[in-house]
């Protein structure tokens, strides 16, 4: 080595330690951009580490998060297709390459801290979840918002809330606010003491259906519990087999029977305000078509009939 490498030489190793010495990382100060390309090397580099997750836990076995894995599907040893059968901790975070040594090289971070791209995290998740049922999720609303599989799953833990009839609606409602709102008001679903869930209704990964439903329409996600309001009935009324939320929100309501709005202004949407239906009540409760029911105190067959002389809905 002559004198002028030397110096070189010397000088990289100060650069070197000065970074790795200074008091914050200097991976901390990376954009998303530059932070993917660090990662892209590694991955190229390909530094796995010889004693999987062993390693790992020399540093991280103080968390109790990190360690709940192993009490989850992926920490599965017995399973030939579980992360831990296989890279281990690096089958989701990457290459362990220089981050043991000082300075932190980054790993790849799942979830709300995380700098990385949404695509990039879920390309991790996808690489072994590429089955049948994810097959909605490419144009799903969720995936073109940029919500992360990690978003919804805990993959540290026992178990997954997201999975559990008894915990999946406060993930929802963590993001799903105006719902959260609908589901607490005075008549709605039995969500909020969890006897009905948000999957009852809706497929969390997508589906071929305009507002994720499970079935092919609303009126079909409906008729799956309420079946007696399919019909058919001998006196249809449009708006019924049309479609349902045309007067309820399947969310919750401040009004009976979680409709949109109340008697008569409800009818009236539709039906002229001339003739017998134009009464606009002054005093409420006066006579038939006052009180809270209005118009259903004649015409309660609303979802139709099947009497004969039920064309009027009234029986
Ligand atoms: C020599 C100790 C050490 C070893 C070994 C180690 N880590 Fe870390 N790791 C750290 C430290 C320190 C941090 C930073 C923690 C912080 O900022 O709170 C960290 C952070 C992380 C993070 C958060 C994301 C990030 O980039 O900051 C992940 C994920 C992670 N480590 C995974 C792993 C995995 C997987 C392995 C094994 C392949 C591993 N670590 C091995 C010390 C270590
Ligand atoms: C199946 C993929 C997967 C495997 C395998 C996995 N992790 Fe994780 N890890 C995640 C996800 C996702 C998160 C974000 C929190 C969560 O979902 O539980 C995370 C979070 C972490 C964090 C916290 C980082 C932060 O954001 O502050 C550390 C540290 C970590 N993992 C280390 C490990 C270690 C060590 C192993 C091996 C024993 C391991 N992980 C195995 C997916 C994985
Ligand atoms: C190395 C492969 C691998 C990776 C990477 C991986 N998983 Fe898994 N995952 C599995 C296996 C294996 C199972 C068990 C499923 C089975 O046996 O059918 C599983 C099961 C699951 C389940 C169902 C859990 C249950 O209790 O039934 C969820 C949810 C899940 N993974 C989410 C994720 C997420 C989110 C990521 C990315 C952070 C991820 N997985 C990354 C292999 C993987
Ligand atoms: C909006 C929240 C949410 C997001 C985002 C999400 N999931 Fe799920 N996932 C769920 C729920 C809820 C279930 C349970 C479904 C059920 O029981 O019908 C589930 C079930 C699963 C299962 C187990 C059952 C099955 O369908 O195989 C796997 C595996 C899984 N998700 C992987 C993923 C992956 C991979 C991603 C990202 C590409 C992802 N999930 C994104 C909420 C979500
Ligand atoms: C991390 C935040 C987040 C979580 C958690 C989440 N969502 Fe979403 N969801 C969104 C965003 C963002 C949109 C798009 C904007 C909107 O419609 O509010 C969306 C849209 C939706 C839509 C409308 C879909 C469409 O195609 O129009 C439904 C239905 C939905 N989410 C249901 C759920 C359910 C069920 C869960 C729980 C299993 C859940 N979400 C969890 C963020 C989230
Ligand atoms: C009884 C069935 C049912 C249940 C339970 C249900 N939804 Fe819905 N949801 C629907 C229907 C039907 C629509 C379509 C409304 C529309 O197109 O205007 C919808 C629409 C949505 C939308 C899209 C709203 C918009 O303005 O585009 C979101 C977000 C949503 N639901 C989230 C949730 C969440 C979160 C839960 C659980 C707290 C939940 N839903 C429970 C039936 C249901
Ligand atoms: C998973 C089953 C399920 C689905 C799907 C479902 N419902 Fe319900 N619905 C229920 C249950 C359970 C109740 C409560 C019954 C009770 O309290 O006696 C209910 C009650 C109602 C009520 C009466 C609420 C009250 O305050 O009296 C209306 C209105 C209603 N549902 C409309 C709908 C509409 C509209 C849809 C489709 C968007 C729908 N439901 C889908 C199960 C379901
Ligand atoms: C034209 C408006 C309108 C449409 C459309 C409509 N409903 Fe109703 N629904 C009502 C009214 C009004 C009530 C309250 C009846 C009462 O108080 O006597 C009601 C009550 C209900 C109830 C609770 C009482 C009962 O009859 O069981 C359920 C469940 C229900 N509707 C389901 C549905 C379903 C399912 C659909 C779609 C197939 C639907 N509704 C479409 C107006 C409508
Ligand atoms: C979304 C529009 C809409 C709403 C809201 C609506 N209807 Fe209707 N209704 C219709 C249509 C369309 C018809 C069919 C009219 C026809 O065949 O000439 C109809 C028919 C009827 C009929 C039978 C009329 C006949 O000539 O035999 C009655 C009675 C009726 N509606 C009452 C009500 C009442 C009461 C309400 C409120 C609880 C209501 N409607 C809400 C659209 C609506
Ligand atoms: C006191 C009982 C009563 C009340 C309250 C009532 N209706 Fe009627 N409605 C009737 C009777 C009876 C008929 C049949 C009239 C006929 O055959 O000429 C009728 C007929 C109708 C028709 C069929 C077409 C028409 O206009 O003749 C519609 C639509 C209608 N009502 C809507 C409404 C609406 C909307 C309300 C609430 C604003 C309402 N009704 C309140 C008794 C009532």
């Amino acid at each position: 080595m002559n004198a002028y490498k030397q110096l070189l030489f010397a000088l990289s190793l100060v650069i070197y330690g000065c970074a790795f010495n200074a008091a914050s990382s200097p991976w901390e100060q990376l954009d998303a951009d530059q932070l993917e390309s660090v990662l892209t090397q590694k991955f190229a580099d390909g530094n796995y580490s010889p004693k999987g997750a062993d390693s790992c836990l020399m540093c991280h076995k103080k968390s109790a998060k990190v360690m709940d894995i192993f009490n989850g599907v992926h920490g599965n040893l017995n399973n030939a297709k579980s992360p831990m059968a296989g890279l281990q901790c690096e089958a989701c975070h990457g290459p362990l390459g220089n981050h043991n040594r000082g300075g932190k090289e980054p790993m790849i971070q799942f979830g709300q801290n995380s700098k990385l791209s949404t695509q990039t995290q879920n390309t991790v998740c996808q690489g072994c979840h590429n089955d049948a049922k994810q097959m909605a999720w490419h144009n799903s609303t969720h995936n073109l918002e940029d919500v992360a599989c990690a978003d919804c799953h805990v993959v540290h833990a026992a178990t997954d809330p997201v999975l559990e009839k008894l915990t999946v609606n406060d993930t929802c409602t963590n993001c799903h606010t105006r719902e959260k709102a609908d589901m607490n008001k005075r008549s709605s679903h039995p969500m909020k003491w969890d006897q009905m869930t948000c999957i009852d209704c809706h497929s969390p990964h997508g589906s071929m259906t305009e507002s994720a439903l499970n079935k092919p329409s609303i009126n079909d996600t409906c008729y799956s519990c309420h079946a007696e309001k399919r019909g058919p009935v001998l006196w249809e009324h449009a708006p019924v087999t049309e479609n349902c939320i045309t007067c309820h929100n399947p969310h919750g309501s401040v009004n009976e029977s979680m409709l949109t709005h109340r008697a008569p202004q409800l009818c009236q949407q539709c039906h002229a305000d001339d003739g017998h239906a134009s009464r606009v009540v002054q005093q409420p409760g006066v006579d038939a078509f006052g009180g809270g029911k209005s118009c259903l105190n004649c015409h309660s067959q609303i979802h139709g009939s099947n009497h004969p002389a039920g064309s009027t809905l009234q029986r």
